[in-house]
This record gives structure tokens, C-alpha cells and sequence, in this order.
């Protein structure tokens, strides 16, 4: 048979009848045997036992019907308090036919909840994990301006600390003065943005308040990048522009000048040929730049197009250093090229190539004092061939050799203009062998002498 509530206070109301029966029955033999109303001490005795007995049978049923209700109320409670607890435990009720539907609804319930539970994790950690691996900062304060949320990308950024935890502390610290009702009642998209400086990095901060529907604010997130990179660019196309205004502006002035004098004043024909040799040294000079221009631009622009072939570097290298002599001389320089060893073809543009060496030699004759040594040697180390060139020149202060590679860079202006240097060879030098797998190495010693070595490859890639 069932356990069942029913059946319990069926018991209990039987009893009761029972009692109330012989009760009646013991009134009633009491009254036929005395003869009067009074109850005999005997009936009184089983009046009380019947009595107790039936409170211990009320107490032990009501027991019956409560713990099952008792225990599935404490595993709710449990569930409110935010717990996540097993039913098993009230399987043992299962048999009580009133409550059978009350635990399964209950498991059905924690079932449900289990799932939520769980997938509202998984949602979270997904977002945490998100946040978290960020390389942008993000900051969420509460409308009291507490820290709710920092990722380790804001604090790395911003240098701070768990214990800057609130928006004043932070703002304070990174010397904003933004008043954060500013921000939290900003019109709907609509953000405010500033630029700070933290430890030599250039951040761009946004700020952006968040709203639990359209027009309740729940709070502002702080959005930290660093644009230290994109800030340099920007400083080096500035600078870029103003070098190749510059450069373009000294020749400009002297060509000018030149032609008016010509034009306005009474002059010897000698004057005329003299004034007129430098506008033309300048409108040369004016040249090679822009020429020099043109070949970064189209190298930024990746339009160059690379035609590799393999060719033998120690005939390309006499070849050059064979037209070279020339300019040498006029410097009494002597210039050399020896061949250390047998080496293989290499696989590069032979144009671009050719143009990288007659840049690094012709730097050596410019910055070698007349009557220098410059020799040019060939040799390969692994599967890479290698050229270096030497001279006795100048030399490259340390400080500026690893500026060297920089557009318009230069140690000493004056002299590379003088020179009829743009300033712009080395950086071609550069990304011509960039694009041809070929590296470029200097080293220098200042009045001694500088050493510029590349190495290109012997095999098809
Ligand atoms: N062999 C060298 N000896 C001394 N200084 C050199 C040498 N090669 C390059 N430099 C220095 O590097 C600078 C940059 O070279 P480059 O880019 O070729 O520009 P430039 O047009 O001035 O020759 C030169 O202005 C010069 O100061
Ligand atoms: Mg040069």
C-alpha cells in the first residue's frame, strides 16, 4: 500500500472515532453499574490512556507529513540562497502520492536551473575570456563610480593597480578632468574621447556610458588603446613632408636667385656661364631627389616588381667597380674588388642589386677624405653570398648608425649636400634588399673607417 497523508489522518480520524466510541461505552457501563453520573476512577485511568495514546499516534503521523515538506522546504531555501543542490535525497518521499508531484516539479526545477547556471557561465567565462585577452584596455564603472570590471590590458596600459578603484582614483592618477556625470548622461552613441601619456606610450581613451534599457544609465566603460605606433607614423609622414619641402626649398632658392641676378643685372658672359652651371648643379641636384622619391614611393607601394634571376655577384660587382674608377680618381682614391673564393650566382633583382652597390660605394668615395682606400670583397658564408665594402674614410659616429637607415638622415648635412647626397640612399639601399631576402650590416669607426657587408641568397626560395 502507498504511504500516503490520506491514509494518515484516515488513522488519526479513526482513532479519534474510536476513542469517542468507547468513551461513550465506558460513560455508559459506568452509569448502568453506579447507578450515577459520576466517572469511576477506572474509566478516568482508560479515558487518559486512550487520550495519550492518541496524542504520541497525532504526534508520530504529523511527523510523518511534515519531514518530506520540511526537507523539500530547506532544499528551496537552499536554491534561493543561490546553491545548486541535488535532489536525490528526496527520493525516499517519492511514495507519498501528495508530495510525488511537488519533488519531481522540484528536480524538473533544479534541472532547469542547473542548465541556466551553465550556460550563463560558459557565457560569462566566454566574455571574461574575451575581455581578458583583449590588447585594448576596458574599465566598467558602477553608477558610483566603482570599478565593476578592469582587464589586464587597462591595468598594463594605464599602470595601475586593484587598489585604484574608482573613476576619481584613476582619473586622478592619469590627470584627466572629466566629471563622470559628464559622461554618464552623455545622448545616446554619443562618447568622449582623449589622449593621455603613460609611461612613453600615447593612449587614446573613450569613454562611453552604458544604459540597462535606452534611458536608464547603469554605468560608464572606459575604453583604453594605445596608439604609441600610429602616433610615430604620423610624426615620421610630418617629418617626411617637411624634409622633402626642405630639400626641395634650398636648391629652389639658389636656382631663383641665380636667375634673377641673370635676368636683372648687367653680367660678362663668363658670369652668365657660371650662374647658369649652378642652376643647373642645383636642378640636378633637384632631380636625383625627386628620381630618389619616386623609387621609395613605388617601394612603399609594393609596386615594384621584383625580377629575380640568378647572376653571378663577383661580375656584377668588377662590372660596377670598373665604372666607379672614374669618380674614384677624381678623388685619387683606389678602389678594389677581389674575390675571396669561388662564389655561387645569387638569386636577386640584378638592377636592384646594382643599384644597392653603386649607393653603398659611392657613399665610401663621398665620405672617404681624397687618397682613401676602398676595397670591395666577395666571398659566401652558409648559402649566402656576401659582399663587403671598406673604407678608410670618415667613419659613422655609434649613436647614428642605427639612425642610418632613416629617410634624410644624415651625420653631417652640410657635407652630404655638398656631396650631392639626398639623404635618401641608404633607405632605398634597405628596402631593395628587404624585398630581394638580403640583409645589410655597417659597422664603423669614426676617422678609421666604415665596413658595410650584405649577403644575399644563392638559392631559389
Ligand atoms: N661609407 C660611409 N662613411 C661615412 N659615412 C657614411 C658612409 N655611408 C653613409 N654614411 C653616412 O650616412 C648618411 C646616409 O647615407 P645615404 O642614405 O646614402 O645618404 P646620402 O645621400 O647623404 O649619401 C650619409 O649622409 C653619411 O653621413
Ligand atoms: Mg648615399
Amino acid at each position: 500500500m502507498k504511504n500516503s497523508i490520506k491514509n494518515s489522518i484516515s488513522v488519526l480520524s479513526i482513532s479519534m472515532v474510536v476513542i469517542t466510541f468507547i468513551t461513550t461505552i465506558l460513560l455508559f457501563v459506568t452509569k448502568v453499574i453506579n447507578k450515577d453520573n459520576i466517572f469511576s476512577l477506572t474509566t478516568l485511568v482508560v479515558l487518559l490512556a486512550l487520550i495519550f495514546i492518541t496524542y504520541i499516534f497525532s504526534i508520530i503521523i504529523s511527523k510523518y507529513i511534515t519531514t518530506p515538506l520540511k526537507k523539500i522546504e530547506r532544499s528551496m531555501r537552499a536554491v534561493a540562497d543561490g546553491k545548486i543542490i541535488n535532489t536525490k535525497h528526496l527520493n525516499e518521499y517519492k511514495n507519498y502520492a501528495e508530495i510525488v508531484d511537488v519533488i519531481h516539479s522540484f528536480s524538473l526545477m533544479m534541472k532547469l536551473i542547473k542548465k541556466n547556471t551553465f550556460d550563463l557561465n560558459s557565457q560569462q567565462s566566454k566574455t571574461d575570456i574575451i575581455l581578458e585577452h583583449m590588447a585594448d584596455g576596458v574599465i566598467a564603472f558602477s553608477t558610483t563610480q566603482q570599478v565593476v570590471h578592469v582587464n589586464k590590458s587597462a591595468m598594463r596600459l594605464l599602470g595601475i593597480s586593484l587598489e585604484d578603484d574608482t573613476f576619481d582614483k584613476i582619473s586622478e592618477k592619469l590627470k584627466i578632468k572629466l566629471p563622470f556625470d559628464k559622461i554618464m548622461y552623455l545622448p545616446n552613441y554619443k562618447t568622449i574621447e582623449t589622449k593621455v601619456d603613460v609611461n612613453d606610450n600615447t593612449l587614446n581613451i573613450v569613454f562611453v556610458p552604458f544604459f540597462s534599457d535606452r534611458l536608464t544609465p547603469m554605468g560608464v566603460i572606459m575604453v583604453v588603446r594605445n596608439i604609441t605606433e600610429n602616433v610615430r607614423l604620423d610624426n615620421l609622414r610630418k617629418e617626411f613632408v617637411a624634409n622633402v619641402s626642405h630639400e626641395l626649398k634650398t636648391p629652389l632658392t639658389s636656382i631663383r636667385g641665380y636667375s634673377e641676378t641673370i635676368m636683372n643685372e648687367d653680367l660678362t658672359y663668363q658670369e652668365i656661364v657660371r650662374f647658369a652651371k649652378v642652376i643647373n648643379q642645383e636642378a640636378n641636384r633637384m632631380n636625383r631627389l625627386v628620381v630618389d622619391l619616386l623609387q621609395l614611393s613605388r617601394l612603399d607601394d609594393k609596386k615594384v616588381k621584383w625580377n629575380k634571376v640568378m647572376f653571378s655577384l663577383e661580375d656584377l660587382s668588377k662590372l660596377i667597380c670598373e665604372k666607379m674608377q672614374y669618380v674614384a680618381s677624381q678623388k685619387h682614391h683606389r678602389l678594389e674588388c677581389e674575390a675571396i673564393e669561388k662564389i655561387p650566382n645569387v638569386y636577386a633583382d640584378k638592377d636592384a642589386i646594382e643599384q644597392v652597390l653603386i649607393n653603398i660605394i659611392s657613399n665610401s668615395i663621398k665620405y672617404t677624405p681624397d687618397g682613401g682606400i676602398i676595397k670591395v670583397y666577395l666571398g659566401y658564408v652558409g648559402d649566402r653570398a656576401v659582399v663587403k665594402v671598406i673604407d678608410n674614410g670618415i667613419g659613422i659616429p655609434e649613436k647614428d648608425l642605427e639612425r642610418i637607415f632613416e629617410r634624410f638622415y644624415r651625420v653631417d648635412k652640410a657635407r652630404s649636400r655638398k656631396m650631392g647626397g639626398t639623404g635618401l640612399g641608404l633607405s632605398i639601399v634597405k628596402e631593395m634588399l628587404d624585398g630581394n631576402d638580403g640583409t645589410i650590416d655597417i659597422k664603423s669607426v669614426v676617422n678609421k673607417g666604415t665596413e658595410v657587408t650584405i649577403s644575399l641568397p644563392t638559392k631559389k626560395k
